[in-house]
């Protein structure tokens, strides 16, 4: 087999944002397009030669034609082995898990997330490191860099390979492991949970429904809650994955899992609910006829961890990205454990990770994880959960309820303004930027300001400096509003309006959690002027 030195020339829009690079799925099917990113990143990593690398996707259209790029570009580069999922499945979790496993030298996963998927929709492609997290910004810079440079790409002249059948086979010198993607994530699982424990449960008449939204997860959950962990046959719904998941959003809140929302709040709900994303990372987690937001779901896994026997000798710190409720904070400064806020993005949880500084980790956006991988999981979150109510015996609600009444309760919700033109939502934040030092000590729509910053954060293991990482406005009476703008979004800019009021634990916990947040909203939307600048009255979407 030949190896062919093709010319070309960096192409626009390849900066990674949030989670890697993300766009429309026709922009990575234009040719070069994923060669030369692909590209970058070897070069940005000095090179494949010799080199092992994880390679899998969440199954979404063009996941299958990329992989077989990747592969035949990591042959020409050198590599001598790349793993690669079944079919090229393979969560995100599951990916991280096989890089650590394995000791590669890192692994592209290929997707967008809960981020819809087809020829129209979105397409996305991140590199992780050898600690099986997603590349650290001086990494993503330097591939970024790269992409600007880059002026040849190295790929084997070669057919497709069949990837339907685990087993080895060989692409020029290099070998192609396909491997079964759930075999070895579901046995890391089986280390952690209490598998017995939790069987009894489901055994003794416990009823749950997991949605995988067409998407990834559906043969991880098929295998561990319908086989390993005995539950029935359809516990597990939208089972099979599909490149357009279903022509459906693969995105686990209330709003996009509306049929399981639905279930859990009518008569006939099971006891547990939960559903994942597109590449089942995220997780929601329902009880009946209660939605648990992902900021306390964090700070009651933070608070019940040690019931699940890889977690039994406590935790030794616990995380959460800036705009996620203080909630996990609570439970940490209780229980005498440490705890940090960091920056939008899981990327930022790996240093603490590997440093031991922190178990747990959780992001508002529906994703919580540990130290057992390095990226978010969402069938594990829903395994803890179900660990500590086979161990508890109490229902969701009696665990919420309880945990408020110990901790307070932090209302919280997500304002989201979708498809801005990026130059309103930059003149936005700009405006709000400029006006910061004079807030404190104002009044807007009868809320006082305490305190308004830009989050900047300084990694306490490497001193790495990230600043503008949102504006952060506190309020007297313990509300808190977060602005920033996504780093995910494919059209136009989502900016997004973080909005809290905390309430302590002898108040009122059955409140409507928008009626709670009724001051901090109306005095957030005075203060930043969105109405105005954006023409938009509501928020495209409340989670
Ligand atoms: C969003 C979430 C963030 C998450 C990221 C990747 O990023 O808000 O918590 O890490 O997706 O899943 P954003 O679009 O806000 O930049
Ligand atoms: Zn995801």
């Amino acid at each position: 087999m030949k190896t062919e030195i093709v010319t070309t020339k960096p192409i626009e829009g390849q900066k990674p944002g949030t989670s890697g690079l993300r766009k429309k799925t026709r922009m990575f099917m234009a040719p070069g397009y994923v060669e030369n990113f692909v590209q970058a990143i070897f070069n940005a990593i000095g090179g494949a030669a010799g080199k092992t690398f994880v390679v899998g996707g969440d199954g979404r259209f063009f996941n299958a034609a990329a992989i077989q790029t990747i592969l035949r570009m990591a042959a020409a580069n050198g590599a001598v082995r790349v793993i690669v999922g079944q079919n090229g499945l393979l969560s995100t979790p599951a990916a991280s898990h096989l890089i650590r496993l394995h000791g590669t030298d890192g692994g592209m996963i290929l997707s967008a997330s809960h981020n819809p998927g087809g020829v129209d929709q979105d397409f996305g492609l991140k590199f992780n490191t050898a600690n099986g997290g997603p590349a650290p910004e001086n990494v993503t810079e330097a591939i970024f860099a790269h992409t600007r440079t880059v002026d040849s790409y190295r790929i084997l002249k070669s057919g497709d390979l069949d990837l339907s059948t685990p087993g080895a086979q060989s692409l020029g010198t290099m070998t192609v492991d396909v491997v079964d993607p759930v075999q070895d994530y579901q046995a890391l699982m089986e280390t952690l949970f209490d598998f017995d424990k939790i069987r009894k449960m489901l055994a003794n008449g416990f009823t749950l429904r997991f949605d995988a939204m067409h998407a990834v997860t559906g043969p991880y959950a098929k295998a561990v809650l319908e086989g390993a962990l005995g539950a029935p046959d359809g516990t597990v719904l939208n089972a099979i994955p599909s490149e357009d998941f279903g022509g459906g959003h693969p995105d686990p809140n209330p709003v996009w899992a509306k049929t399981l929302m639905d279930l859990m709040m009518s008569e006939a709900a099971p006891d547990f609910g939960a559903a994942s994303d597109g590449d089942g990372d995220r997780n929601m987690i329902v009880g009946r006829g209660l939605y648990i937001t992902p900021s306390d779901s964090l700070a009651v896994l933070a608070a019940n961890a040690h019931l699940a026997p890889g977690y039994a000798a406590g935790l030794a710190g616990v995380a959460r990205s800036m705009p996620t409720s203080r909630a996990s904070d609570r439970v940490a400064e209780r229980i005498g454990i440490r705890h940090y806020e960091t920056p939008t993005g899981w990327k930022f949880f790996g240093n603490l990770l590997d440093a031991g500084l922190v178990t747990l980790c959780g992001e508002e956006s529906a994703g919580t994880g540990s130290d057992h991988v390095r990226e978010k999981d969402g069938l594990w979150a829903v395994l803890l959960w179900l660990n500590i109510l086979a161990e508890r015996k109490v229902s969701v609600a009696e665990i919420m309820t309880d945990h408020w009444r110990t901790y307070g309760r932090d209302y919280y919700s997500r304002h989201d303004y979708e498809a801005v033109p990026s130059e309103i939502a930059e003149r936005l934040m700009a405006d709000l930027r400029a006006r910061l030092t004079d807030l404190a000590g104002q009044s807007f729509a009868g809320q006082t300001v305490s305190a308004a910053d830009e989050f900047s954060y300084t990694d306490p293991v490497d001193g790495t400096v990230s600043s503008n990482q949102g504006i952060r406005i506190t309020f007297e009476g313990d509300a808190r509003s977060v602005l920033r703008l996504s780093g995910t979004g494919t059209e136009g800019t989502t900016l997004r309006v973080y909005l809290e009021q905390y309430a302590p634990p002898s108040a009122d916990h059955k409140r409507h959690t928008q009626e709670a947040l009724i001051g901090v909203r109306n005095a957030v939307a005075e203060i930043s002027g969105v109405a105005t600048l954006t023409g938009r009255t509501q928020p495209d979407v409340m989670t």
